[in-house]
């Protein structure tokens, strides 16, 4: 049995939708019956689209919502019951939250957010070191969460979930509105973390990061797990092998037609960009080379260029899971592009 224990977990919230006045009431159900088990030491990632309920999950295990109905459970203890003990396994990050004094300095949030874990002043101060020294933040413990940048105030964050030394790590969009430098750094540390034998949960909207990180995925779409798996089964368990990029001069649906009868492409798009069409297939199989599919275009006067192969990704297992593509904010913020 995992660590974490999720089963048919449900949640739904009343809102009121339409005209001031003629509001009526309505009930979104964001946790469909999802169930999933983490082992100790894994780091398992939900992903999924805007609004898929990865943050709701997160909340009913950090005890912060009571679940409609379903079971979760961490370390045996359950959520909506046991809340005591579970806070004494587990500590939440959550995105956007004001989880720091930024009047205060560094060590004297970590001081004052330590009492509030119930931890005593001495073992706080005896922790403080080392978890400074493993976020590189020797030199800051002085100064005010005011004066940081994201990414260091973002290490803070961490440093006070990890002060209790919990066994399980909740962690909602750690890396958001971190630079890519700061967001490698961060996913470095996340790793660590792990190797250190904590169970850590994560949501990420960066497909790179959950395959670069996760021993397990979860896809979530409209309250309901899509899929599960390791990334690696993931991105096998995909119809197209293999996806061919070219940038040709023209392209036109009877090559289309002859492409998809000779290589068993399962899509293709295009894409005009400047004097350039570019042009993404999907293909079920991968047992051709370059050289098959450019003598193949030459046949039909087709010049290619740039023309590269690449293994389907989790972006592509969360467009096929999904049916939504990454938003150009988050391609922005470095996610994989696709042409
Ligand atoms: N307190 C609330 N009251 C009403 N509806 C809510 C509340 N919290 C969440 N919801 C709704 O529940 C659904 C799931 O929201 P949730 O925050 O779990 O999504 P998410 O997967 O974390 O999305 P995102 O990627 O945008 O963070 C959404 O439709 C949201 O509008
Ligand atoms: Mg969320």
């Amino acid at each position: 049995m995992g660590i974490i224990q999720v089963d048919n977990l449900k949640k739904g919230f009343i809102t009121k939708k339409g005209p001031l006045f003629r509001r009526k009431k309505e009930v979104v159900t964001a946790v469909d019956g999802i169930s999933f088990s983490i082992a100790q030491g894994e780091i398992f990632s939900l992903l999924g689209p805007n609004g898929a309920g990865k943050t709701t999950t997160i909340k009913i295990l950090a005890t912060l919502l009571i679940p409609d109905s379903g079971k979760a459970l961490v370390k045996g203890f359950d959520v909506a019951r046991d809340d005591l003990e579970v806070r004494k396994i587990m500590t939440a990050v959550l995105p956007g939250e004001r989880t720091l004094f930024w009047k205060l300095t560094v060590k004297e949030n970590l001081l004052y957010f330590g009492s509030l874990y119930g931890l005593t002043r001495r073992y706080v101060k005896g922790k403080i070191d080392g978890l400074l020294q493993f976020f590189g933040l020797d030199d800051k413990r002085d100064i005010l969460v005011e004066k940081l940048s994201t990414g260091e105030r973002q290490k803070v964050v961490l440093s006070r979930a990890l002060l209790p030394d919990p066994e399980v790590i909740l962690l909602d969009e750690p890396t958001l509105g971190l630079d890519p430098v700061a967001a490698i750094a961060l996913r470095k540390l996340i790793k660590q973390i792990a190797d250190r034998g904590k169970t850590i949960l994560l949501t990420t909207h960066y497909m790179y990061e959950a395959d670069e990180l996760s021993d397990s995925v979860a896809i979530i779409n409209n309250g309901k797990i899509a899929c599960l798996d390791t990334p690696h089964k993931l991105k096998q368990s995909l119809v197209a092998r293999k996806i061919i990029r070219i940038s040709v001069d023209a392209w036109d649906n009877s090559l289309s037609y002859h492409f998809t009868d000779r290589f068993h492409a399962q899509s293709i798009d295009t894409k005009q960009r400047d004097d350039k069409v570019l042009v993404q297939i999907k293909c079920r199989h991968n047992d051709f080379s370059i050289k098959e599919i450019t003598d193949f275009l030459n046949g039909y006067g087709v010049n290619a260029t740039n023309l590269s192969f690449d293994e389907p990704s989790l972006e592509d297992v969360f467009i096929e899971m999904t049916g939504s593509a990454i938003s150009e904010k988050e391609r922005a913020n470095g996610a994989q592009v696709l042409v």
